[in-house]
This record gives structure tokens, C-alpha cells and sequence, in this order.
């Protein structure tokens, strides 16, 4: 199926690693020229030239740190500009502190909330009226299967999805009659650094050893292996395609069937 991708041009937020990478480039073999951002100049600058040389698309880094408003106003600003104009919006980056209750502090709360949920907010508040002026677009925020499955171990980051399912489905609302529409794709487990992360978390808040703490995810997923990379950005790519357009207003779960509860029996009963 032709995606009719070619030409368009996208930006997409925490593109220099793990899931955004994989985003960046899936769109570029699509024929997509693509600005990224992340905060630390390097590894973003290497990841562009990679993937500019693989697929011959125009690839833009620019370094953002978007837990400030400047910086998102920036990387929107300087993407358009050197793009020519954002068809396809794609809010990635985040991340936000596993742990549990007792183990969370009012400063996790706040860093969740700040990157995962108001960096959305922010590129959107910068990208909608670019969108507006050229008279249509599309977003793909994405969020986190914890918004819709949560779990005790992860409420900051259940907390932020929720939010940021809240607005996807919310602002579909608004501003379709724009021509822009909004979809939120909601990963469980993928292999990524962030994951390795998550996991290490779950064993210091279960007390249970590490290699435990890493059978417990796929053992909640009827699949009995947790996402690559690949598979999501391949999910992403195809949502944003102008074919996917009364795709509006809604979210789809990428998890293998991922049943939470299970992780914690699996805790109690690794034997089965
Ligand atoms: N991996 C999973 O299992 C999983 C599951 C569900 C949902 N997700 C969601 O999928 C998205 C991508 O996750 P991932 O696992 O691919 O993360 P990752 O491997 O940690 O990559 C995060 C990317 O975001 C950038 N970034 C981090 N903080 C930033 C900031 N303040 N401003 C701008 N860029 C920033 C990072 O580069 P710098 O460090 O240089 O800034 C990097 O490019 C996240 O929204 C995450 O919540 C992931």
C-alpha cells in the first residue's frame, strides 16, 4: 500500500534514541524530511546524519531540552523554517520515574509531569497554529499503555499518559474542522534503554532480584516477549499517513495483549 508519505515532512521529538530514532527513520524510508530534537547535541547530530545517509532525506537536528517552553518554541520554530512546513507532528519524548508511592518524591512527580505531559502540551501550543495557517496536519502523540492499564509501580508514569490521552482525544475535537487530526499510540513494554530502566526500578520496589523483575513483563503479554523498537515506529508511521486521517480522536494499544495483574502474580508465583 502506498502510505503517500513521500515529500511530506515531519517533526518528531526525542529522535535521537530508542523509539523516536526508530520513528525518524521508518518516516524517512517513507520519504519523509524530518527535524528532530533531544537534549544532548551529539548523539542527536550522529542520528541524523545516519539516517540522512541511509535513506537520502533531509534530516534536521535541533537540540531542545523540552521541559522549557523556549526550547519547544524553538525546535517547532527552527523544524518549520528549515522543512517548509510540518505536515505530520510527532510528540515523543518523555519519560517518567517508576516506583511506587512511598518511593516517589515530590520532585519525580514534577519531573514526569513536566517532560511527558506538559512537552507535549508545549510543541502542540507552537505546532496547531502552523497547521492551522496551512490548512491541515497530523499528530501522533506517543503515550503509554499505563494511562489506560495502570499499575502501582508505574503511577507517574500512568498519571502523565492519562493526561496526555486526555488531551489527544480532546483537541481531535477542536480542531478537525482544521483539518488536523490527533491519534495517541499507546506502547506497553518496548526494548529500549528506557525499559532496562523500568525494570531496575520494579526490582528495588518488589525486592526481588533484577533477572525476576525482567521475566515479569513478558509474562503479563500473551505474546511472552515485549515490543521491539521497529514494531512501534512501523504502527506510528502508518498513523501518520494522510490515508489514516478519520483515524481521529482515538488511541491504539501496541502491547501484545498486555494483562498487567499477571506481572504481579508472576511476582508471588514465579514458578507459575
Ligand atoms: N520503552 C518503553 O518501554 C516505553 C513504553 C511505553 C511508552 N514509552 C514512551 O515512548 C517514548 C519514547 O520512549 P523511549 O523508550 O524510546 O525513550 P528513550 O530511549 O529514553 O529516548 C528518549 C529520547 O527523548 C530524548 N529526551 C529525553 N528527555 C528530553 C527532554 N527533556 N527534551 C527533549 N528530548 C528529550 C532523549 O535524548 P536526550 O537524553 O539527549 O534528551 C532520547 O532521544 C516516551 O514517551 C515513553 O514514555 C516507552
Amino acid at each position: 500500500m502506498d502510505l503517500k508519505l513521500k515529500g511530506k515532512t515531519a517533526l518528531v521529538t526525542g529522535g535521537s534514541e530508542g523509539i523516536g530514532k526508530g520513528i525518524a527513520l521508518w518516516l524517512a524510508r517513507e520519504g519523509v524530511d524530518v527535524a528532530i530534537c533531544a537534549r544532548r547535541a551529539g548523539p542527536l547530530e550522529a542520528t541524523a546524519s545516519e539516517i540522512a545517509k541511509q535513506t537520502g532525506r533531509k534530516i534536521v537536528a535541533i537540540p531542545a531540552d523540552l521541559t522549557k517552553d523556549a526550547d519547544a518554541k524553538r525546535f517547532v520554530e527552527e523544524g518549520h523554517k528549515a522543512l517548509g512546513r510540518v505536515d505530520i507532528m510527532v510528540n515523543n519524548a518523555g519519560s517518567a520515574p517508576g516506583g511506587i508511592i512511598e518511593h516517589l518524591t515530590e520532585a519525580d512527580w514534577e519531573r514526569g509531569l513536566q517532560l511527558k505531559f506538559m512537552g507535549y502540551v508545549r510543541c502542540l501550543r507552537y505546532v496547531l497554529p502552523i497547521m492551522v495557517k496551512q490548512g491541515g496536519g497530523r499528530v501522533v502523540n506517543l503515550i503509554g499503555n499505563d494511562g489506560v492499564k495502570p499499575s502501582y509501580w508505574e503511577i507517574v508514569p500512568g498519571a502523565a499518559n492519562a493526561a496526555g490521552q486526555n488531551l489527544t482525544l480532546s483537541l481531535a475535537g477542536q480542531y478537525g474542522k482544521h483539518g488536523i487530526s490527533f491519534v495517541a499510540v499507546n506502547p506497553g513494554p518496548v526494548r529500549t534503554e528506557r525499559w532496562a530502566g523500568l525494570v531496575d526500578a520494579m526490582a528495588r520496589d518488589m525486592k526481588i532480584p533484577r533477572e525476576q523483575a525482567d521475566k515479569l513483563a513478558p509474562a503479563s503479554i500473551p505474546m511472552g516477549r515485549i515490543a521491539e523498537v521497529d514494531e512501534v515506529a512501523a504502527l506510528v508511521v502508518m498513523l501518520a499517513s494522510p490515508m489514516m486521517a478519520m483515524v481521529n480522536g482515538t488511541m491504539i494499544e501496541i502491547d501484545g495483549g498486555q494483562d498487567k495483574p499477571l506481572m504481579d502474580r508472576f511476582r508471588d508465583r514465579p514458578g507459575g
